[in-house]
């Protein structure tokens, strides 16, 4: 029986508009890209989106700084993004920005929702209050002396030094960065999620297996522990969406950013009328829905996002993905700025599926940090993509170009090692669905050899010279290009430059359905090198 084909979106998480795009945040949309081409490759529908993440006091801080409107700042940002993700070949079907129209009435909607089925509680809290400008200082407008370790200088929210979480309130001789005075302390009042009215469907929902065992014990742990109302409301100043009804008061901005996946599916509804928003996103729908995410946002994912749709009414997500981070001699890549720049540059002008082909042959669904090497990116993409791979295409297309008129074989004669090849597709499949793209890699990788090994023993550079070349020389080399095409469909989701260049070369489309269909009596197009080697100081 034929299986049915499914619908789903996929989103990455929103990154944040007052920073550029860096190798880590690749990793999250190369893996997800990965994930949407096979779907798309076997026949699924899927709407990838994604927008960038604009509101908070960052953003505010920023514009500030650069004498500008955070507005200014975001369109640029946007830009950048944007170009950014095209060079790596994410093709998202949209890519938006969450300070629009559409998010704003969403977020009003679902905040009425929450509000009318009695999960929003109003609640007074203290807050340092800067007397002279006559306003609440949000957490980045302060500065004081860690309340856990003594650093100075810190902000109100998190101390950089040992990385301890506190209230502005408990921060040790706090002062207001706007007027240098030390703020007071006054009551204001706050919108809350009551998030642990939640606990026990949020729990049902783990349970449907929507997450990674490793992270579930996590998620788990927190569940064990008091779980707090959520604060999802900021007093001005802040750059976001005003809550209605309050003269001062703005939705915080992971409320607002959450939300802002309904937010970009709706804008991608508005660009293409054949796609019913509705069908999406009520209590029952079978469509699904999946989350790429990193290890730091599972929180937000996994407790308040699902609080926020179960609230209203509205459907959960499918599953989650989490990955961990990338790192650069074990550091964060904010703190290995030369490195990072350097690679950063060399990926402008460079071939993008090399970044994706390392990233996919790290990538496993488990959430270890992954360390960028740039030695052993040299050498697995100089190994792998340009002896292994490419070598198997050049050293067959030549002899088809040269002394076949182009032409493959008319038929192939029953060989084993073609079956071998094809008889892989299931289990590739399987690994695809399940986020393994390490081992898909490595079963490449042995194929690869395989067909080399395959060519070395039957010699057609022998036949050639002792001027046999016959149908026999034409059916070996049709042989290799076939194995070659069989690989390359295999690698389609992670390699989209790669698989252009075959595509043109073999004068054919690659299908996951034409896999077991081989190519003959066909005739190719002259071969020209794909790929060129890397060297190290091209790079540093
Ligand atoms: N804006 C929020 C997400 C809101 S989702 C509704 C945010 N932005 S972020 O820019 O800080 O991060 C975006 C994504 O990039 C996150 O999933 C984060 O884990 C990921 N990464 C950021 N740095 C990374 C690495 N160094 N390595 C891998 N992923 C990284 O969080
Ligand atoms: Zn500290």
């Amino acid at each position: 029986m034929k299986k049915k084909k499914k619908e789903m979106i996929i989103t990455c998480a929103f990154p944040y508009s007052n920073g550029f795009i860096h190798i880590g945040h690749l990793l999250e949309h190369i893996q997800a890209d990965i994930w949407v081409r096979f779907n798309k490759l076997i026949g699924n529908k899927v709407y990838f989106i994604c927008s960038d993440d604009t509101h908070g006091t960052a953003i505010m801080l920023k514009a500030i700084i650069k004498k500008t409107i955070p507005k200014n700042i975001i369109f640029e940002m946007y830009k950048s993004h944007i170009i950014e993700f095209k060079k790596f070949n994410i093709e998202y079907d949209k890519y938006y920005f969450t300070h629009n129209k559409e998010n704003k009435i969403l977020t009003n909607l679902l905040f009425d929702r929450l509000k009318h089925n009695g999960y929003i509680k109003k609640k007074i809290c203290k807050q340092l209050y800067d007397i002279k400008k006559k306003i609440f200082l949000p957490d980045r407008f302060i500065k004081g002396k860690c309340p856990k370790c003594y650093a100075y200088n810190q902000y109100g929210d998190n101390c950089e030094i040992c990385g301890a979480f506190y209230k502005s309130t408990e921060l040790i001789k706090p002062k207001s960065t706007i007027t240098g005075l030390k703020p007071i302390i006054k009551k204001t009042t706050h919108y809350f999620l009551k998030l642990f009215l939640f606990k026990k469907k949020i729990n049902n929902w783990l349970n449907l297996k929507v997450i990674q065992n490793n992270v579930l014990n996590k998620v788990l742990e927190w569940f064990k522990k008091e779980i707090k109302a959520w604060n999802i409301s900021r007093n001005n100043p802040y750059f976001g969406f005003k809550i209605p009804g309050e003269n001062k008061k703005y939705f915080y901005v992971w409320f607002d950013a959450l939300i802002g996946y309904i937010g970009t599916f709706k804008i991608l509804c508005n660009y293409n009328k054949k796609i019913n928003f509705d069908n999406f996103w009520y209590k029952k729908t079978k469509i699904e829905l999946y989350h790429f995410i990193g290890k730091d946002i599972i929180y937000f994912h996994s407790l308040f996002w699902p609080s926020i749709l179960e609230g209203s009414n509205l459907r959960k997500p499918t599953k989650l993905f989490v990955h961990g981070h990338i790192t650069i001699n074990n550091n964060k890549i904010s703190k290995s700025k030369k490195t990072y720049i350097n690679i950063n540059y060399y990926f402008k002008k460079k071939n993008s599926d090399f970044l994706r082909y390392y990233y996919a042959s790290k990538l496993s669904n488990s959430i270890k940090d992954i360390e960028f090497n740039i030695k052993n990116f040299i050498e697995i993409i100089n190994n792998d993509i340009i002896n292994k791979l490419a070598n198997l295409i050049s050293r067959n297309s030549s002899f088809i170009n040269n002394y076949y008129y182009n032409k493959l074989s008319n038929t192939l004669k029953y060989s084993k090692i073609y079956q071998i090849f094809i008889n892989e597709s299931k289990n590739i499949s399987n690994l695809y669905i399940n986020m393994k793209f390490d081992i898909i890699i490595n079963i490449i990788m042995k194929l690869v050899d395989l067909a080399n090994f395959y060519i070395n023993i039957k010699k057609p550079w022998y036949l050639f010279k002792k001027k046999l070349y016959n149908n026999k020389l034409q059916m070996i080399c049709t042989i290799g290009i076939n194995l070659f095409k069989i690989l390359i469909t295999y690698l389609k989701p992670i390699l989209p430059i790669f698989t252009f260049k075959s595509e043109f070369l073999l004068n054919t489309k690659l299908t996951w359905i034409g896999i077991k269909k081989p190519l003959l009596g066909n005739k190719i197009k002259k071969f020209k090198k794909f790929f060129h080697r890397i060297k190290l100081n091209e790079i540093l």
